[in-house]
């Protein structure tokens, strides 16, 4: 496969055809020549959903800004990752996360808002925000869609990209799209496998292990397993 080169930041680079504008930048970063380009719903091991826009940037000549995690980069690109267009989409954007979903469990979305001096109340309290009752039905981990962007990594992990599961998948349509399982079923009577690897994947706590919730509300480790075994009886 033959090389491109392109301008990034004001640096030339030559990668291999086929690599992300994100893969290019995060080469320069790693030698500390460009910023970090953030990013939410792109995870290094699935196949990039594109679907949050946090990594936008700005690439001369493209009326819009691109998402840098799935456009693939040209030869002769001229990208701009960190321009004030560029910080300006990912603060509003980050000013509607905030508006619609609980964002208090998501340290890496927190980071960026302070970092893009994103006001988390920009959009004020009138307006309709996601909120579900808590999902507690199983041994192994809560879900709680009050936190849910709707980045569709769990779904990915359960599913093609990693473990074939498919015991989760979107539901509906716009602003009604939720995770579910097939029919919502309770996950027990769902194809999960507890494998965990939904709850690993999530960015913002939507999805969270029963034992780090209950770590967190304070109990020991002998309390864990007495509590543990109570609700693998009960719900197992
Ligand atoms: S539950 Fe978590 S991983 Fe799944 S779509 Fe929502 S935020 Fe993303
Ligand atoms: S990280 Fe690129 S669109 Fe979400």
């Amino acid at each position: 496969m033959s090389d491109i080169t392109l301008t990034l930041d004001g640096q030339m680079l030559t990668v291999p055809q086929g690599t992300t504008i994100l893969q290019a930048a995060q080469q320069l970063h790693a030698q500390g020549l460009a910023p970090e380009i953030p990013t939410v719903c792109y995870h290094p091991h699935f196949t990039p959903p594109s679907l949050c826009r946090v990594c936008v940037v700005e690439v001369e000549k493209s009326r819009v800004l691109v998402q840098a995690c799935s456009r693939v980069a040209e030869n002769g690109m001229v990208v701009k990752t960190d321009s004030p267009r560029v910080q300006l989409a990912r603060k509003v954007l980050l000013e509607m996360l905030h508006s619609a979903v609980d964002l208090s469990d998501a340290p890496e979305l927190q980071s960026f808002t302070q970092k893009y001096n994103a006001d988390p109340n920009r959009y004020g309290t009138g307006i309709e925000r996601r909120e579900f009752p808590l999902f507690d039905d199983n041994p192994f981990y809560l879900r709680d869609y009050s936190k849910c962007i709707l980045c569709w990594r769990c779904t990915q992990a359960c599913g093609e990209d990693v473990q074939w599961t498919f015991a989760i998948h979107r539901a509906e349509r716009g602003f009604e799209t939720r995770i579910s399982t097939f029919e919502a079923v309770p996950i027990p009577e769902s194809t999960c496998v507890y494998c965990g690897n939904c709850v690993q994947a999530c960015p913002t706590g939507a999805l969270q292990a029963k034992r780090a919730a209950w770590l967190e509300q304070g109990l020991d480790l002998k309390q864990l397993v007495r509590v543990s075994n109570l609700e693998r009886r009960e719900k197992g």
